[in-house]
């Protein structure tokens, strides 16, 4: 039987590795720009830190995450996300007691057991931020320029930004209570689902995706509605922030978020045409997050981008700029006697910084041009009998076909000026 990669993954070829880089660079150095640096946290972390920090009734940790033990009985999971792992890793450090906000960015992968589709994948993989250490709305303001400059960065015209506050943990209590009270009498028409979560994550009900829940309860009470003043004011100041500098959102009263840490802002940006999976990314605060995962009362907000989603977006709207070729320089020998010598010649042009390659299959000469070709080689190095003898090369310009001998000694900086001013 043949061994192919595990459902829901898939291999990353090097036409594509491409994108990814080009993608990766954009996101990093307009995290940077905004003062994020990078944080590499392990991929697998104790079980118990994503039943603390994602939350017990999620259907992260009831339904997608790779849980295992290892040797020594320990239950470990691979991770599922990246914000809880930040937390752990602030708390590990102490780093709470260092200069805030912390601001960090990271890009992994991430792994979830889901049904895979289009834009879903059992391992995908986030581009993600996290900033704690403050509750000024202004840094939430921050973290969504962050999030719109990297889509024009990217290119990406066209995305919907939905904002919502989920309030505090006070305020989202007494909204709790009032939506049990409002979705009881019609429990029986929700989906399966929702008919067991009610009553221990009413809030779950707002975005379940099936129609008759949204039916069943069209004129639910708002979130919106039942926040305290100082969340109130928190939330018009975000949205006061998005609005002076010219971000287009929309409120939206059923956005509540998937995981439990959420507190106050909360946000999802879509982007149209790429299929279901239409949430290139989301996030909001985490307030009590780094108190639950065992540390001190400290702030946080944050989001994560799918960078396969991404990629579907800029596949559709914009593609991705092409990629430089493989090799500048391209060795091609003659005589099959002189392979030591061009092995040696092109080790010398790779050490002087010029990306050079040659042939290891005994091509005839024209099947090397050829190769040369297709590897993008802007010149050509021929090495043959009369050179060697010589003591120069023929160096051919792929563009123009014009050869000219070259001494040895003039080779590297003969290609060196004229690959500088390609
Ligand atoms: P999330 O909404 O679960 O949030 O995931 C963020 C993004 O990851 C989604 O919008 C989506 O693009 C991508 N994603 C999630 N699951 C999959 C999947 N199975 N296949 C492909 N892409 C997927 C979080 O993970 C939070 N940690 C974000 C955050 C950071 N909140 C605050 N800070």
């Amino acid at each position: 039987m043949q061994i192919k990669a595990p459902r829901g993954t898939y291999d990353i070829l090097p036409d594509e590795a491409v994108k990814w880089q080009w993608m990766e660079q954009v996101l990093r150095e307009t995290a940077e720009r905004f003062g994020y640096r990078e944080i590499r946290t392990p991929m697998f972390e104790h079980t118990e830190l994503f039943h603390r920090g994602v939350g017990e009734s999620t259907d992260i940790v009831t339904k997608e995450m790779y849980t295992f033990l290892d040797k020594s009985q320990r239950s470990l999971t691979l991770r599922p996300e990246g914000t809880a792992s930040c937390a752990r890793a602030l708390i590990e450090h102490s780093l709470y007691n260092g200069t805030l906000p912390i601001k960090w960015y990271y890009i992994g992968p991430m792994f979830r057991y889901d049904r895979p589709q289009t834009g879903r994948y059992r391992q995908f993989h986030q581009f993600g931020i996290e900033a704690f250490g403050s509750r000024s709305p202004y840094l939430d303001a921050e973290v969504l320029f962050l999030l719109v400059e990297i889509l024009k960065g990217l290119g990406l015209p066209a995305y919907e930004l939905h904002l919502n506050s989920v309030g505090c943990s006070q305020c989202r209590e007494e909204y709790r209570r009032k939506l049990i009270e409002h979705i009881t009498p019609v429990k029986d028409r929700l989906c399966a689902d929702c008919q067991v979560r009610y009553l221990q994550n009413p809030l779950r009900v707002l975005d379940c995706k099936e129609k008759s829940c949204h039916q069943a309860i069209a004129d639910h009470p708002t979130l919106i509605d039942s926040l305290c003043d100082d969340c109130r004011d928190h939330y018009t100041l975000v949205q006061k922030a998005l609005r002076d500098n010219g971000i287009e959102f929309v409120h939206d009263d059923n956005l509540v978020r998937g995981l439990d840490y959420y507190t106050n802002t909360a946000f999802e940006i879509h982007i149209p045409g790429i299929g279901a999976q239409s949430a290139v990314g989301g996030g909001g605060r985490y307030d009590g997050l780094v108190e639950s995962c065992g540390g001190p009362s400290l702030p946080g907000i944050g989001f994560a981008l799918g960078l396969e989603r991404l990629l579907l977006a800029l596949d559709k709207y914009k593609g991705v700029p092409p990629a430089e070729k493989q090799v500048n320089v391209f060795v091609a020998v003659m005589q099959d006697h002189l392979e030591d010598r061009a092995a040696a010649l092109l080790y010398r042009l790779r050490q002087q910084g010029i990306a050079a390659d040659k042939d290891y299959n005994q091509r005839s000469s024209r099947a090397q041009m050829k190769l040369a070709d297709k590897l993008g080689a802007k010149y050509v190095i021929l090495l043959g009998e009369d050179e060697v003898k010589g003591g120069f090369v023929t160096v051919r310009d792929m563009k123009t076909k014009e050869q000219r001998k070259v001494d040895q000694e003039g080779l590297i900086p003969f290609l060196q000026e004229r690959l500088d001013n390609c």
